[in-house]
């Protein structure tokens, strides 16, 4: 017998027809017939079916399975062999059969309310689809690692306690700090700003909370942030960084992930077409578009998901809409040759997901940006550290956040953002 724990997946391809095996896992399912115990073993790469028949088990093996409830934890061993019946098309004839933990009747059965299945989160995530959920986030992350070695970025690690509210006072988290007020980071923008002084090209993922007051399905308290910065770069060369890096993960996503994504039903077609370019609308065109489309929307007004679905309506890839109204956007973005518009782009994702990027051309206009901070009530003094920056040797530079919660849930099509992290953090949910 192989010494080697095997994985479930490698019996599935059918790579240990005829062998014997050891395989480790959890009960997923169990029914019984006659002298017959038919086990669902699940490991992180799939489900099979054990198959415990009276005699060729030790008799005290036999019992433990009969009595072993879902999600015990056991170990199997036995022959692998074909059979058209089983669930994947093979089995584990078993002849040994250990239980490491009993467990106690699971709370999780048939079908639940959406809110009891987010209390027993815990226990929810060992679900078929929020494993494959979570091994397709893990497999995007490592692309997006990959994209930025291979472009010269360096890694970096920002702070999250901060006493910066760069995206402004309405959304902030804000506590005591050995008696001073400090706030959560809503982005690590304006630390990676300061790292490319000497990195020049640097991103991170870090948490970043926003105290969303509304409940919606593409918004967390906290969710994963991926940022880079860039120097020497305009507003369109950091879209051209953007669409780089999405295509990327598309265009791969749906080779390391093909098992995931199958799992998941999405139709890999959709994310094979995403490459370079994206469309590039302004604003201004933009609030045409949705005047055109029936929306009472005027300049100045920002996005809702109505109006970001109806804007890539025919779309097959993310677009770019770019150069928005200066009062619509955060006092560190630059200010466009109209004076009435800032050198931004967000990237919106077809499919009707909205706002995937957020990301500006950087100001050096140090009065301009008081005036706009001013606005919204934010103390200057914690914001002189940032406009050092533009007094020593400032160049032009160009920076974006991704969410990551929010390309998960394109990339695999979820319904709803929390399916997109394990513990979802929301207005009214901090627990488990
Ligand atoms: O557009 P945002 O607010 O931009 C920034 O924070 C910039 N400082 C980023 C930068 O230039 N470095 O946020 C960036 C992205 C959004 O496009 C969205 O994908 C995601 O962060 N995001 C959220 N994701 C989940 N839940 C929320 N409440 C989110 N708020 C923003
Ligand atoms: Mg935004």
């Amino acid at each position: 017998m192989s010494e080697e724990w095997i994985k479930i997946k490698d019996i599935l391809d059918g790579k240990k027809t005829g062998e014997e095996v050891r395989v480790r896992g959890w009960i997923y399912r169990k029914r019984s017939s006659g002298g017959i115990i038919f086990v669902l073993i699940r490991d992180v790469t799939g489900v099979v079916q054990a198959t415990v028949r009276k005699g060729n088990v030790p008799d005290e093996d036999f019992t433990k399975a009969d009595k072993a409830l879902v999600e015990s934890s056991i170990k199997v061993y036995g022959k692998v062999k074909e059979d058209k019946r089983a669930p994947g098309g093979y089995e584990i004839e078993v002849n040994k059969f250990e239980v490491v933990n009993f467990a106690e009747p699971f709370p999780i059965t048939e079908d639940h309310s959406e809110e009891f299945l987010l209390d027993v989160r815990h226990l929810w995530l060992r679900s078929r689809k929020l494993t494959e959920v979570m091994k397709l986030k893990a497999k995007i992350l490592r692309l997006i690692r990959e994209w930025f070695d291979q472009n010269d970025f360096y890694e970096v690690t920002p702070s999250v306690i901060t006493m910066n509210a760069a995206e402004g006072g309405a959304t902030v988290f804000s506590f005591d700090y050995f008696g001073q007020k400090a706030f959560l980071s809503q982005t690590a923008q304006m630390y990676l700003e300061a790292l490319i002084f000497s990195l020049e090209r640097v991103w991170s993922l870090t948490p970043s909370f926003r105290a969303e007051k509304s409940r919606t399905r593409k918004h967390l308290t906290e969710y994963w942030h991926l940022e880079a910065e860039e120097a020497w770069v305009d507003n369109e060369g950091n879209m051209k960084i953007q669409e780089e890096l999405i295509s990327y993960v598309c265009q791969n996503i749906v080779k390391v992930a093909k098992d995931e994504l199958e799992y998941l039903g999405r139709d890999t077609e959709k994310l094979k077409v995403v490459e370079p370019p994206f469309k590039r609308i302004k604003y201004e065109k933009a609030i045409e578009i949705l005047r055109d489309k029936g929306f009472d929307i005027e300049w100045g007004d920002d996005f809702g998901a109505p109006h970001e679905r109806a804007l890539v309506e025919g779309e097959d890839k993310p677009i770019f809409v770019t150069h928005f109204p200066v009062e619509a956007k955060a006092f560190y973005m630059k200010i466009s040759p109209d004076g009435k518009t800032v050198e931004c782009a967000d990237m919106l994702a077809p499919e009707g997901y909205g706002e995937i990027i957020g990301g500006s051309e950087r100001s050096e206009d140090i009065d301009s940006m008081i005036a706009r901070l001013k606005a919204d009530g934010a103390k200057i003094e914690n914001y002189e550290w940032y406009f050092d920056l533009r007094r020593y040797g400032s160049v032009p530079h160009s920076g974006f956040g991704l969410g990551l919660e929010r390309l998960v849930t394109w990339i695999a099509k979820l319904d709803h953002i929390r399916d997109a992290t394990p513990f979802p953090r929301t207005i009214n949910r901090a627990y488990p």
